[in-house]
């Protein structure tokens, strides 16, 4: 609706409507009550110059006045609070279903992982229309993933997940900035986004050749590392089993229970001492420093993909049985 302004960015998805509103209300509201001030002293200025200035009068305090003055702005800043915090849980909030993609930031790159294998540098293809979530982490220093047309921008950290979903509503190239300073060539970081017809990117991802998928490559990961020796799918090994346990509570040996989303499932195989489960001894080793970012997606990628339901599967006492829903579950 603001396209013809002249220096207002693109808005290519779901979210820009509804970002700019927010802006435009902020930009006018901001201006009416600058002109208002400037108006006002002014014309006081003016009036109380030319007219000579009255005896000082005292004034005393007016309780009716000074409630007007406060409870008037902090309904208006109470009002943008709501209006925006609304906005920020919608962008927060990836919707059940949504493709995801992991990106590991680097100096100087972004390095962008499709679910069905496709790897991109500098380049992110996606449909019209989808919803994608975004799975990110840094390899060193903190950036951030900012798509202006999109409207979302994201800080992007080294050692844990942080995630951010859109879904593009016009096809075309649109610009991907770092935008926090990383180093030497920060403003080299840069990238496209691709947002293609739905057809066209299945062409797309056709094109690539045959992919293993990033579940299927975490597998072979899983299968090297030799992590099934204590992970068994279908009786209890020495370690818990992991099928069904993406995004559904753990029962901690110290009495806590956490949600197994992917920063739990990423530090379990890092530090897996951090959080152990309930009934089991902290003997797995470490697997700091012998994984990469790009392996570590994988993996987390397989134990996702391990929530299908499988015949026969045995599930920690504290799980709820694959299939059921969790109350609160995200996805
Ligand atoms: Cu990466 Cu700035």
């Amino acid at each position: 609706m603001f396209q013809n302004l002249p220096f207002w960015p693109e808005s290519a998805s779901s979210a820009a409507g509804n970002v700019d509103a927010l802006y435009i209300f902020l930009v006018v509201l901001s201006a009416f009550m600058s002109i208002a001030i400037f108006i006002t002293i002014i014309v006081f200025a003016i009036h109380f110059r030319r007219y000579k200035h009255p005896e000082a009068e005292p004034v005393e305090g007016s309780t009716i006045l000074e409630i007007t003055w406060s409870v008037i702005p902090l309904g208006i800043f109470l009002f943008i609070f709501a209006w925006g915090a609304m906005i920020y849980f919608q962008e927060r909030t990836p919707p059940r279903g949504a493709a995801e993609v992991y990106v590991v930031a680097k100096q100087w790159m972004w390095k962008l992982q499709h679910p069905e294998g496709p790897r991109e540098i500098n380049e992110l293809h996606v449909p019209m229309g989808r919803d994608v979530k975004l799975i990110m982490t840094s390899q060193d220093a903190i950036h951030s993933f900012y798509v202006p047309a999109f409207r979302i921008k994201q800080d992007v950290l080294p050692g844990r997940y942080t995630t951010i979903w859109f879904r593009a509503t016009k096809p075309g190239t649109y610009h991907l900035f770092c935008a926090e300073y990383c180093g030497t060539s920060h403003s080299g970081m840069i990238g496209d986004i691709v947002v293609m017809e739905p057809a066209q990117y299945q062409a797309w991802v056709q094109s690539g050749g045959a992919f293993l998928s990033l579940a299927a490559n975490g597998q072979a990961i899983f299968q090297q590392l030799g992590c099934p020796a204590c992970h068994k799918a279908e009786t209890q090994g020495r370690g818990p089993t992991l099928i069904g346990v993406y995004n559904r509570p753990v029962q901690l040996e110290d009495g806590r229970i956490v949600t197994a989303d992917e920063n739990y499932i990423r530090e379990s195989i890092l530090a897996p001492n951090a959080k152990i489960v309930s009934g089991f001894k902290p003997i797995m080793p470490v697997f700091q420093g012998l994984v990469n970012e790009e392996e570590l997606n994988a993996l987390v990628a397989y134990v996702k993909s391990l929530n299908q339901p499988s015949p026969g599967a045995a599930a920690l006492p504290t799980l709820a049985p694959p299939g059921t829903e969790v109350p609160g579950s995200k996805d």
